[in-house]
């Protein structure tokens, strides 16, 4: 089981904790159900994106089992010792052109460099893409091969269905190829753990993610929030579903017609809880900016372009900080 770091490295200043009075139910955060009309999913999503910039979507089409699978293995792999866990940060770095790293175990987010107060929780972050390419996946536990090749495939068929869809929405199909915002997907396996007085920790500070799209598994404990127009929704376990998010590359290429979603985690009072997301993006050498198809003379560009590997590393170097990284590309006329 995963050793708990001292109170000092996660309780919260005043200032810094969740305010449990502001957090609205989840009635309101889309729900997509992918087995219905094309036309109706691509019109779904694109208002999701719009409005919420996430949503959950349910009749996806990835199997259950292997949804299943995969948590199960998160957990598997949290309950081994530390000593076993970061035996997975000798594995494969040098192999990775990422600012994260292919692989690394860890516990909060600020560990590394900072003073302020860390996440109360550990995780795993592999790179599945390089892992798949160069068959370099962890043999311990004896199935986290066979899982997570499993699953990386359905959850890449998955988020390719997503970023077509998208492409539809935007009317975008025929000139531009969004599939390249598929290239890279990174892992990361979240344990989160317990506090008796939840207010006083976070699980994860608020932030926004830094690549295209993330699709996460929740188990059924909660703690997930999303954030709009300035208030707090939850979004409570559905069963057997993804909640999606659009994360800041996708902002900044839709010239912020689509908002890349604010969100935080807050922690269980008695409950450890689990997550599995996988982040999509292009490759390192990807310049990204505002899209030609959709800035023009009314809407001009409000970011400039960036390489995907420099925008990555200062997302890292910032910490998470809510949607700070977005300033380091945005134009002046932005600012407002
Ligand atoms: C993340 C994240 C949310 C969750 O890993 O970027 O926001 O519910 N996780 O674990
Ligand atoms: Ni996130």
């Amino acid at each position: 089981m995963a050793r708990v770091a001292p109170e000092e490295n996660y309780l919260q200043d005043l200032k810094d904790r969740f305010q449990e009075a502001e957090v609205l139910d989840d009635s309101q955060v889309p729900i997509i159900d992918f087995s219905g009309d094309p036309k109706y999913i691509v019109d779904a999503i694109a208002w999701a994106c719009q409005e919420w910039g996430f949503f959950q979507a349910i009749n996806h089409g990835v199997p259950i089992a292997s949804m299943k699978n995969v948590l199960k293995l998160a957990k598997e792999i949290f309950n081994q010792t530390s000593e076993e866990n970061e035996a997975y940060n000798s594995l494969g770095n040098k192999l990775s052109d990422d600012p994260s790293e292919a692989y690394r175990y860890g516990s909060g987010f600020n560990d590394r460099k900072d003073a302020k107060a860390i996440d109360l929780k550990y995780f795993l972050r592999l790179d599945y893409s390089l892992a798949r390419e160069e068959d370099i996946w962890p043999e311990s536990p004896s199935c986290f091969r066979e899982v997570m090749k499993e699953y990386h495939d359905q959850v890449s068929t998955f988020g390719h269905c997503l970023l077509d869809n998208i492409s539809k929405g935007l009317g975008l199909e025929k000139s531009y190829d969004l599939k390249v915002m598929g290239e890279k997907i990174i892992c990361i396996m979240n344990y989160y753990l317990p506090y008796h007085t939840p207010e006083l920790v976070k699980g994860v500070s608020a932030h926004s993610d830094p690549r295209a799209i993330s699709i996460l598994i929740q188990d059924d404990v909660g703690g997930l929030e999303v954030c709009k127009h300035g208030r707090w929704f939850a979004v409570k376990p559905v069963k057997d579903a993804f909640v999606v998010n659009i994360a800041d590359q996708l902002q900044i290429m839709t010239n912020a017609k689509y908002k890349s979603a604010e969100h935080r985690v807050r922690a269980h009072p008695e409950k450890s809880r689990l997550s599995v997301v996988a982040f999509f993006g292009p490759g390192m050498d990807t310049v990204v900016g505002p899209l030609p198809e959709i800035v023009s003379e009314e809407n001009p560009p409000l970011y400039r372009e960036c390489v995907t590997k420099d925008y990555l590393t200062q997302f890292y170097a910032n910490g998470l900080d809510g949607k700070r990284s977005l300033d380091y590309v945005k134009l002046d006329r932005a600012k407002v």
